[in-house]
């Protein structure tokens, strides 16, 4: 059995730090590591934010926003399978033999729809379904390893049962069974200390809105970054946010300075500006990088149509074992 990993990336607007630390560069790392592009597939769940966004131009604005956030933070085209979701309407097709296949009671116990339904979205079938297409997502190309976040995990279980009792109910080996893998990043703190996320707005973003100059940006994301109010003099807490962060931007400049942080004798206000520098070195290249991209329509489109030719090959033959195994007809003719 060949490796395959893959994962979905909701487009929802801005990419920030903790999307890159606990989600992204360990996408870009897998993906250089895999060995060659049948080896790695990664996806815009397109689909999925219809559970949330029912707006074609926002739709469309966010999911192409994500394929240029991707491109310009080093996800290579060559080392692998970059697609959007909606370009293999075979997952769709598998979603109902799936569905057919498991139990209301499993979706029913999934956190993801609780949490979302008590945050008042509306319950659609969409939303209730979300974790079948996910199914369908993993199983379609047969992947091996998914890297998800934590909250994804569940998702990632029930995968694994449904692709099971399709197996078991039509006695035939069809899907393999994935593994979830988390990132080996610690929690991302965001501006106030909390875990950085967009709900709790407290972001710093990979890259500035347009037209925001980078004094602009230290305003906005780094002075603001809560503290307590020690003293230029005193000592500091070399784990706090301010350190976390720096550690994740800058991990050797950040060690070199934690005994002087603990020490005492520099103020927040520095550390806030030696952030931002480490912010600017990590990131600023990959902002430019994205600005030559942003002005290139073709170039992302051509990305995308040949990983969506590639991904779509993979999710024909499986998709085809899978009707086969269900006993589903097609005229041949009409499938290639
Ligand atoms: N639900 C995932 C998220 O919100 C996105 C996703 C969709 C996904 N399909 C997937 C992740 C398949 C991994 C595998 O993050």
């Amino acid at each position: 059995m060949t490796a395959r990993v893959l994962s979905g990336v909701q487009p929802s607007g801005t990419l920030h730090l903790g999307n890159y630390f606990g989600a992204v560069q360990q996408h870009i790392e897998l993906a250089t590591a895999a060995g060659g592009p049948l080896s790695a597939f990664y996806f815009i769940a397109n689909l999925h934010t219809l559970t949330s966004v029912h707006d074609a131009a926002r739709v469309r604005q966010l999911t192409r926003d994500v394929a240029m956030d991707y491109l310009a933070l080093g996800l290579d085209p060559a080392k692998a399978t970059f697609f959007r979701q909606s370009d293999v309407p075979e997952v769709c097709e598998l979603m109902w033999l799936l569905a057919c296949c498991v139990g209301k009671g499993l979706l029913e116990r999934a956190h993801s729809y609780k949490d979302k339904i008590a945050r008042g979205l509306e319950p659609s079938m969409g939303l209730f379904n979300y974790p079948i297409l996910m199914a369908a997502d993993i199983l379609i190309y047969r992947s091996t390893v998914v890297p998800v976040g934590k909250d994804q995990q569940q998702h990632v279980e029930m995968t694994q049962d449904m692709g099971q009792s399709f197996n078991a109910a039509f006695g035939r080996e069809v899907f393999v069974r994935p593994e979830w893998r988390f990132s080996p990043a610690p929690v991302v703190p965001g501006v106030d200390g909390a875990k950085m996320s967009k709900s709790y707005n407290n972001t710093i973003p990979i890259f500035l809105p347009d037209k925001m100059t980078e004094a602009q940006a230290y305003k906005a994301f780094f002075a603001s970054i809560k503290t307590d109010s020690k003293g230029v003099a005193e000592p500091k807490d070399p784990n706090d946010t301010l350190m976390t962060l720096y550690r994740l931007l800058d991990p050797k400049q950040a060690e070199e300075f934690a005994p002087v942080y603990e020490r005492g004798g520099v103020g927040y206000g520095e550390v806030k500006q030696r952030l931002h520098q480490a912010y600017i070195a990590r990131f600023g290249g990959f902002a430019e990088k994205r600005r030559a991209i942003a002005a290139d329509d073709a170039f992302v489109e051509g990305v995308l149509e040949e990983g969506a030719r590639r991904a779509r090959g993979v999710a024909r033959e499986v998709m085809a074992d899978a009707r086969d195994a269900a006993g589903i007809a097609v005229a041949r003719s009409t499938h290639s």
